[in-house]
């Protein structure tokens, strides 16, 4: 496709649609827009443009299909692969200014919201009315709701209420012909042909620009427990998890923690944590209801079986304040680990009870190849990150040998019939490996599909496959 350079994007129309205040060439904003938070890539867009209605994402997609001229959506820039890098180019299209929670019916337990809506702001939005949004990437404070939807972003959280995904009803999205559509209905059930929500949903911007999201909502569970458990062998810490399962219990997080991962995101915030000594990896488990003699209960059972799995003792956040204490510390370790070091974080994820087996083979395919990694993420999903550190590996081996290690580690994914991506997406980073989980017919499958919806490529285009 031969997409056209700035010279050919008519600055003055696109000025003419959203007030020439919201279109943007200078080489201070292009740099701000040049990246999101994966790894060090930078891809400089020609200009950025901040719409404000569905009717200015209309024109101005209708006008850049006509010219082919790139586009990439974007949310907050808080993606961690690469799905908001404009690699061809062209406009970006910043939704910053989609920002208005427009409803929320307590009648039918939902919400429509414009897509850069902050999550944490729309989830405490919801709670003042007893109401529970519950997908909470680490990201929740800065990361928006239209980037969650483009990823179905997960979050610890997920293991008990699941994803981005299972929370959107219906969907207003601008097609790359400037058309606009509903993607389904303001309804619980839908068996009314194919459903364009899902699709919509982890499509990462390369279908159609989504404007307008109607949410479901459930009742806000009003307690909390949480417990972290000290493990000298992360391997009992990680067969734990299944076993508490199998006990009956259903945490509402259950998440792994290797010790460097926690010392790194307690050095960025100078939060004083201490590793015990002996301490290999931690579980940090969450449990919540409206019956706090239950929970108890259920956290007690959840310690049974830590204990049969060789957990040293069990510390009992007390206060909300020690909750919010392990809960910070658990949501930085991706940027304190980013700060630290160069390094590229991967998005594991398995059947729950193989999660012993993928740590195992991470751990054996980091030896086999020399570079170091920390282990942190949603155990209770088997969604494992990894963050392989550069340290002082040289650039050729970083930027050769290393990609060999990671194809062994989605190759172990495969294997424990899993997958590249659990919550991050497949973008710009992980696009080389989408051949070692869907054979080549299958990627034609949906290069069909995403050019039946945008038949110029002009939509996030070169991502995912
Ligand atoms: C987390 C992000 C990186 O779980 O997904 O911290
Ligand atoms: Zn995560």
């Amino acid at each position: 496709m031969n997409y056209k350079k700035v010279n050919g994007i008519d600055l003055d129309f696109l000025k003419s649609v959203v007030g020439s205040q919201f279109v943007f060439t200078n080489t201070e904003q292009l740099n701000d827009y040049a990246h999101d938070q994966t790894e060090d890539f930078i891809f400089i867009p020609e200009v950025v443009v901040k719409p404000r209605t569905t009717i200015e994402v209309s024109t101005i997609l209708k006008y850049c299909n006509q010219h082919l001229i790139p586009v990439t959506p974007r949310g907050a820039g808080t993606g961690l692969s690469g799905g908001a890098l404009p690699v061809c180019g062209g406009v970006i299209l910043a939704m910053e200014r989609f920002n208005q929670i427009l409803e929320i019916d307590e009648r039918n337990f939902q919400a429509t919201v414009e897509p850069g809506v902050i999550n944490e702001v729309f989830q405490n939005a919801v709670k003042e009315k007893k109401l529970f949004y519950p997908p909470d990437p680490a990201s929740k404070g800065s990361c928006f709701l239209g980037g969650n939807l483009a990823h179905s972003s997960g979050g610890p959280r997920a293991l008990k209420y699941g994803t981005t995904r299972d929370y959107v009803l219906n969907i207003e999205v601008v097609l790359s012909n400037g058309e606009i559509i509903w993607t389904g209905a303001n309804t619980l059930k839908n068996s009314t042909g194919y459903n364009l929500t899902q699709l919509m949903i982890g499509s990462e911007g390369t279908l159609g620009v989504i404007t307008k999201i109607v949410f479901k909502l459930i009742a806000n569970p009003i307690h909390t427990l949480l417990m972290l458990a000290p493990f000298e062998s992360p391997e009992k810490a990680c067969e734990s998890v299944s076993a508490i399962f199998y006990a009956g219990c259903n945490p509402s997080a259950c998440e792994f923690v290797e010790p460097e991962a926690f010392r790194l995101s307690s050095k960025m915030l100078d939060m004083n944590f201490v590793v015990e000594e002996n301490v290999e990896a931690y579980l940090l488990i969450e449990v919540d209801g409206n019956d706090l003699d239950l929970m108890f209960k259920e956290c007690e059972k959840i310690s049974e079986v830590l204990y049969q799995h060789e957990s040293k003792e069990v510390l009992f956040a007390e206060t909300s304040d020690q909750k919010e204490y392990f809960w910070k510390l658990r949501r930085s370790i991706g940027e304190a680990t980013k700060v630290n070091n160069t390094y590229k974080e991967e998005d594991t994820v398995v059947p729950r009870a193989e999660l012993p087996q993928l740590y195992k083979g991470v751990k054996e395919i980091s030896k086999k190849y020399g570079f170091r990694c920390v282990c942190y993420g949603h155990a209770g999903d088997g969604n494992l990150h990894v963050n392989i550190l550069k340290d002082d590996l040289s650039d050729e081996f970083w930027n050769t040998k290393i990609t060999e290690g990671i194809v062994e580690i989605f190759q172990l994914c495969k294997k424990l019939k899993g997958t590249i991506s659990g919550e991050h997406g497949i973008g710009h980073v992980q696009k080389p490996y989408m051949k070692i989980i869907f054979p080549e017919h299958q990627l034609e499958l949906m290069r069909k599909i995403k050019l039946a919806f945008d038949p110029n490529s002009i939509l996030n285009p070169n991502k995912i496959f």
